[in-house]
């Protein structure tokens, strides 16, 4: 049986997509067969991210309505030998598809991979609970503000009345140069207010926005690749560690970074 994981947030464009493409890679490097599944009905984000688009043959729709088999729809990360893409399709009334349709497709999936990421769309409408419908975990994405972290409570609340296993939080776009200011929100006073555990924290990056529009994952050896690695490891053994993003601007040294980065 794969491990059914829907990652949502309340507030839009607080990071799912790209949190579900860089840690179905991870995942999948450490030889998980992984299906990163793009429940954004409507509009089509992950394939982008993942940089298939351009090799969609059948997406959600066809396999819903019984024109290939589930397997014949997903399409291969280049790079990732462990790792599909369920394309969304971006042309239809996404009203269309109910939780029963998700689910069944998830159904199928289920003996052939590991694990099944769902990317939910924004919001808390029909694609929030038919994405989350056919889960049994869920990862809630927030962002180190106010508003994100209450619509993100919001959603923790509305998870309650579904039967999942575990809901956890994953806080992405993090500057430690704010937080030892005291300009964001720091990772613990999040964690007080939301009461979830949380599995990962994902620094603010330059490059990431381009990666994503590439098609891309995060380069190898920057502070996001290493946050997506914790990540990974906190989602299989539950025992990893968070990223730090405050430990390059303590110090001495740590005060400069700070100052300079203040002025970019
Ligand atoms: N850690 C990060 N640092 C910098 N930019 C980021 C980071 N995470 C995501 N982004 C950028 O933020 C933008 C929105 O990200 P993304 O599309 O993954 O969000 P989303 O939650 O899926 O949005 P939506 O709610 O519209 O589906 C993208 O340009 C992405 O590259
Ligand atoms: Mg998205």
């Amino acid at each position: 049986m794969a491990r059914r994981i829907v990652i949502t947030s309340g507030k839009g464009g607080v990071g799912k997509t790209s949190i579900v493409a860089n840690l179905g890679a991870k995942l999948s490097r450490a030889g998980n067969r992984v299906v990163v599944m793009d429940l954004d009905i409507g509009l089509n984000n992950l394939d982008v991210a993942c940089g298939v688009e351009n090799k969609v043959l059948y997406d959600i729709i066809d396999v819903i309505e019984g024109r290939c088999r589930p397997a014949q729809a997903l399409l291969e990360v280049e790079g990732y030998p462990n790792l599909w893409v369920m394309p969304s399709a971006h042309t239809l009334d996404k009203n269309y598809v109910n939780g029963q349709n998700v689910r069944l497709v998830v159904e199928k999936l289920n003996g052939i991979c590991d694990y099944i990421l769902m990317d939910c769309p924004a919001g808390i409408e029909l694609g929030f609970h038919r994405a989350v419908a056919a889960a049994e975990e869920a990862i809630v994405v927030t962002t180190p503000h106010i508003s994100a972290v209450r619509d993100a409570d919001r959603v923790i609340r509305l998870l309650k009345a579904y039967r999942l296993s575990s809901v956890s939080l994953v806080v992405n776009r993090a500057r430690g140069d704010l937080m030892l200011s005291g300009e964001m929100m720091e990772i613990a006073d999040i964690n007080e207010l939301l009461k979830t555990k949380i599995i990962g924290v994902i620094p603010e990056d330059d490059e990431m926005p381009l990666s994503t529009a590439a098609g891309g994952m995060v380069s190898a050896c920057t502070q996001p690749d290493i946050a997506f690695n914790l990540l990974a490891d906190n989602l299989l053994d539950g025992e990893g560690e968070l990223y730090d993003v405050t430990v390059k601007y303590r110090g001495f040294f740590g005060a400069i970074k700070r100052g300079l980065r203040r002025r970019v």
